[in-house]
């Protein structure tokens, strides 16, 4: 017994030590006129929609948690929001090349009728991320109508 108790000393231990190593936690300013729910303008359901389900990641606009100052919880955190805009910034859009954006749009789909997007693990906390079949279903109309403009 001796030794789990030395054991979880050590565990705590590191816990205390993990919280020294915080994260930056940023949201870079942008040119709002770029951002693609400004450029395509949706009906207020879908801005809605893609707002709660995507821009956490994918703009500079993160609604950073409680929890992103948990470590080691806000190392993933961090990640997933640095990856996720390296990938695909929709602050940016006006800065993506016209012909690129039909195939983003088409990504953005894909990635979502294959459940990869939103990441999984964000539906645990973000439960207005996870859209029933019937948003979805909506939410791709609209992508589909605005594949044709771009
Ligand atoms: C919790 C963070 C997070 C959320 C929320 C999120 N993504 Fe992502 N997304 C990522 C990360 C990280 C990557 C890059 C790594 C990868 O492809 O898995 C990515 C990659 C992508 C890519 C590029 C895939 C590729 O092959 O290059 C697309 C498109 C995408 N996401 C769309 C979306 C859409 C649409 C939503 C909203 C419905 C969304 N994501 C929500 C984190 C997120």
């Amino acid at each position: 017994m001796k030794f789990l108790r030395i054991l979880f000393i050590l565990l705590i231990a590191a816990f205390v030590v993990f919280q020294f190593i915080g994260i930056e936690k940023t949201n870079p300013e942008f040119e709002p006129s770029m951002d693609f729910i400004v450029m395509e303008n949706p009906p207020e359901e879908i801005a809605q929609m893609i707002r709660s389900a995507c821009y956490d990641c994918h703009s500079n606009e993160t609604i950073w948690p409680w929890y992103s100052n948990i470590a080691p919880v806000s190392w993933k955190l961090e990640e997933h929001v640095i990856d996720g805009r390296d990938n695909l910034n929709l602050n940016m859009w006006g800065e993506f090349d016209v012909e690129d954006r039909a195939y983003v749009i088409e990504e953005m789909i894909e990635e979502m009728e294959e459940g990869e997007m939103p990441i999984p693990g964000y539906l645990i906390t973000h439960s207005d991320a996870k859209l029933t079949a019937e948003q979805q279903a909506k939410l791709f109309k609209w992508f589909r109508s605005i594949q044709k403009m771009n």
